[in-house]
This record gives structure tokens, sequence and C-alpha cells, in this order.
């Protein structure tokens, strides 16, 4: 069972700027900047340059740094046929050393093993790649080798005291090269860099922005799915499934049918929320499955991590599939015997993001791709034999929140806490019943308020309950009571991948424990989550 291949190709967003990934941990960052001045960026693998230059036509090229030495004889290797093109480039780091290479000049290991961290640069010949620089300024530098002789017809612009050429330039040929990083903001003025390259060196077409972004994609989506096509998505309710189903519906009205499970695990008035935004207000065609029962009983008597995730995520699968099948069946010109031809959904919708399927080169690893494809919707109902239909997938996090706004999303659902896929059964350890989601849901709903009312979730990842499978002795008027106790997790955190707890104002901690005790039944206590991810992880299990 498998999903056709994807769309047929990335959008040739003519006038951008490609980034050479040789392996640095900051080609992410590179890419945000260049589109944070409203440019569109890519990034790819040294081997894909050819295809993606003659696809994207790029205005200029940025390579990036990397962990290997260019004399190295397994460094990542790239044509330097790209430097003939007239195209502007500008080398970072490795990027430097390679162009350098390539080009006549020659690399050496750095003095005293390498520069490491902030350095005093001086800029001696600002050209216009420095220009409005100061003429002391801090940049961060992070290399082993530098250059020890630059190619001919370039000349130095900067230099630090170990690094004597920090950034050089050929503007005759548009070759353009920084030992240090820019793209970090410990490099104080790397932004006016970068800008200067990217806007006044290669004069890259600055028109990524939100309002550019969806008329772009609606009309992708249109030549994709064609005057007839119909497209089945899964709604979630979370921001990137919310965000592509309205750009999608944008683009095909009514011919998008939009599947939102009630696996039993959402957070309190989830379900209603999304009926109301999506169905009442932008009228979309949608469908709510509940599947309460069918989760349950699947989960009866299960209470080990990873195969709570697997039930959940194979039984969304089966859920999805029905529905899908029956909605295609629905809209059939006959019966299914007279061969695949249907008037149904013939494409399915996604949320995927660029982090998802970005080509990067593996850390250490040279340049062997690595491609990651990650399903949003858990697994997908391959056998349906639909064709992927991912608006957002050359989009970053932040970027697909600008479109939401501008899509007329409310501001509550674009800056939502993210929630993970398998929902409540992640925060309800041990095995779960509705007798224990209940009290999780209310107890949860009491931390949202009580944070949200007083605008403390700015600034916050995530912030929740947890219950335990370990009962407690209390006493409520006079009574003993016996129950389940409750965990509060606050943390915060840039990306999910480190996280820190966070402590709440006494006062907010105060009341949301007296109103958990005494509001929901079945929770008798509550915990503060004092744990930094690593070593713990943000959700329970
Ligand atoms: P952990 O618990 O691994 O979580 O520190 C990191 C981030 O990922 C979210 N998370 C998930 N999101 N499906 C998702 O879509 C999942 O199965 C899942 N598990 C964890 C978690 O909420 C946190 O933001």
């Amino acid at each position: 069972m498998k999903p056709n291949a994807l769309p047929p190709a990335e959008p040739h967003h003519h006038g951008g700027v490609l980034i050479v990934d040789f392996g640095t941990q900051y080609c992410q960052l590179i890419a945000r900047r260049v589109r944070e001045m409203g440019v569109y960026s890519r990034i790819t693998v040294p081997d894909r340059v050819g295809t993606m230059l003659e696809a994207m036509q790029p205005a200029a090229i940025i390579l990036s740094g990397g962990p290997r030495s260019v004399y190295e004889h397994d460094a990542p290797y790239l044509d330097p046929a790209i430097l003939m093109r007239g195209v502007p480039v500008l080398g970072i780091c490795y990027g430097l050393q390679w162009l350098t290479q390539a080009l006549g000049g020659k690399v050496e290991p750095g003095v005293a093993g390498g520069e490491y961290g902030r350095t005093e640069m001086e800029v001696t010949e600002a050209g216009v790649l420095l220009d409005g620089v100061d003429p002391r300024t801090v940049v961060w530098m992070s290399h082993g080798d530098q250059v020890a002789r630059l190619p001919e017809g370039f000349s130095v612009l900067a230099s630090s005291e170990p690094c004597p050429i920090a950034a050089a330039a050929d503007p005759a040929r548009r070759i353009y090269g920084l030992q240090f990083h820019p793209e970090v903001t410990h490099s104080a003025q790397g932004e006016r860099i970068l800008r200067n390259f990217v806007l006044r060196i290669a004069r890259c077409r600055d028109d990524w922005h939100p309002g550019n972004i969806v008329d772009e994609k609606v009309r992708r989506v249109r030549e994709l799915v064609g005057d007839d096509g119909e497209v089945v998505m899964g709604l979630s309710g979370g921001v990137d499934s919310s965000v592509a189903a309205v750009l999608i519906h944008r683009a095909i009205g009514e011919r998008l049918h939009c599947v939102f499970v009630d696996n039993g695990l959402l957070r309190k008035g989830e379900r209603e929320g999304v009926e109301v935004l999506f169905r009442d207000e932008h009228r979309m065609d949608l469908h709510v499955v509940d599947a309460r029962a069918r989760f349950l009983d699947a989960l009866r008597g299960v209470s080990e991590p990873e195969q709570k995730r697997k039930i959940i995520g194979k039984v969304f699968v089966d859920v999805f599939r029905d529905k899908a099948m029956a909605l295609r069946d629905a809209r059939s010109p006959g019966p299914r015997s007279l061969g695949p031809r249907f008037l149904g959904p013939r494409f399915l919708g996604q949320g995927t993001l660029y982090p998802d399927v970005i080509e990067s080169v593996a850390a250490h690893g040279g340049a062997t791709a690595t491609i990651k494809s990650h399903h949003n919707v858990g697994g997908l109902p391959e056998d349906l034999d639909l064709v992927l239909v991912e608006p957002l997938r050359d989009l970053f996090k932040d970027e697909v929140r600008a479109i939401g706004r501008e899509l007329g999303l409310p501001a509550a659902l674009v800056e939502r806490q993210p929630f993970p896929g398998p929902g409540l059964a992640v925060r309800c350890l041990g095995e779960i019943t509705e007798e224990r989601l209940g009290p999780l849901r209310e107890a949860d709903a009491i931390v949202r308020e009580e944070i949200e009312s007083r605008g403390l979730h700015v600034g916050l990842w995530q912030y929740f309950a947890v219950s335990l499978p370990v009962r407690a002795v209390g006493v409520m008027g006079d009574q003993r009571t016996y129950e389940n106790v409750c965990a509060i997790r606050v943390v915060s955190s840039r990306d999910g991948m480190t996280a820190d707890w966070e402590l709440l104002p006494v006062e907010v901690l105060r009341k949301i424990s007296n109103r958990i005790i005494n509001e929901v039944r079945g929770l008798n206590r509550v915990c503060l989550d004092i744990s930094s991810k690593p070593p713990a992880t943000i959700e329970w299990e």
C-alpha cells in the first residue's frame, strides 16, 4: 500500500536562493534567514545541485559550512562548474574553503587548532558585501581550517586576529566568502551582511510574503487537482493540518472532504471547536468519525507506551481508510467493478512541513542524502491509491503560522501548543479507561484555562496535566478518598528537541491545584514535574 508519488514538482520559484548543504547544523537557519528577507530559499545536497539549478533557476547560491576538511579524500564533492554560471555565490565557512580550493587557492589547518566562538573582526575593505558593517564587529567563528591563500582575483575584506582572511570577494565574478557564520545571532551584523549579498549583490526577488505564498499555493493546488479532482484529508485541529486544509479549501472549495477522527483521546472541547471552526465558519465538508469505542476497545488492558502508540497509529489508519473509501464509493458513478475510474477523491491532502522533507547531508557521513518523509496523520492508507497534495511542503513552521493568520484562522489555533498524535493516551499512564480519561481531560482544561487567561502561555512550549496510575489517600469533607495522582508539566523549548521546566507563579499553581482537587472527581493530589529534556522527555510516554 503506497500513496502515489509526490506531486509532480516542487515550486519553481525563480529568483530565490539555492543553499548547498555541506553538512552544517545551520543549514535550516540560513534558509530561514533568507526567507525572513522575503526571498524564497531551498536547501539541497551537493549531488543534486545540477538538477536544482535547472528546476529553480536561483538568483544566488549559498554554500554552507560543514564538519569536514576540503583536503580530505572523502570531503563532500561539488562540481566547480557552478562557479562559472554567473550566478552570485557566497561560501560560508567550509563553503569559503571549498570555493578557495576549487578556484586554485590554498586551505590549511588554522593556527592553534582553529577558532571557535565570538571573535572581533576588523573590516578593511567593505565593498558591497560588508557595506554598513562597523569597522570592528563581533562575529561567530567555528572552524578548524582556514584560507591560507586566496584564488586569483580575490581580495580580503576583513580579518580577525587568528584568521587573516575572515571575509573575501571577487566582485568581477560575483563570488564571495565568509569564514564566520553570519546566520547565527552571535554574529552581531550577520543579518546585514546576508541582506547585502541576497538583496544588493544578487538582487533576488523579495516576493516571499504570506499573501503571495497563499496565492501561489492556491494556484498550484488547482493545477495539481484539476477541475474535477477531489481531495480527502485528515484534519486533526493542529496548526499544520488546519492551515493545509484551509488552503486547499480556498483552491477547490467543496471538492475537499475533511475527516476528523474522534479517537476518544482528545482534549476537552476539541472536537466541538473543530466542528464550529471548519464546518460552521469555513463551510467545509467536514466528516467527524466517532471512533471512540474502536480506539478504547483496542487499547483495553494495554499499558506499555510503545504498544499504545502502535495501536493508536494502526486504528487511525483503519478508521481513516474506511471513511475515505466510503467517501470515494459514495461519489463513484457506477459499480466498482467498472474499474478504477471514479469521481471521488483521487488526492490525499497532508500538512507535511519543509523540515520533514529537507534533503540534508548526514552531519559526519559525507554527502549521503537522508531524506526523511514524515507523515503527520500517522500511517497512510496506501491502498487507496491517492496522490498526495502537500501545500506546506516547502514551508517552515513560522511561515505556516503566518499563512494561517493570512487565511483568517484564529490566533488561538495558529499559536496553539503542540499536541501529540496519540493524544491524551501518552498522558494517561498505565491502562487507559474512560474513567481515567474524563478526570484527566478536566484537569488539563483547568491547567490551560488558568495559564491562558493570565496570558502566561506566551513563551511556553507546552503546559498540560498527566494522570499517574498511582492512587493516594486524601480527605474531602469527612470522607476518605483514594484516587489518582495528577502531575502538571510546564515547559519552554525552541523546537521540542530540548526543553526546560518552567515554574508558574505560586498563586497560579495554588489555584490550579485547588481547582483540580476540588472540581475533578478521580484526582485528589497534584504534583509538579520539574524535569528537563534531556534526560526526561516532554511527554511522559
Ligand atoms: P517528547 O515527548 O519526545 O516530545 O519530548 C517532543 C515533542 O513532540 C511532541 N510529540 C508528538 N507529536 N506525534 C506528534 O505529532 C507524536 O506521537 C508525538 N509524541 C510527542 C510532544 O508533544 C513534544 O512537543
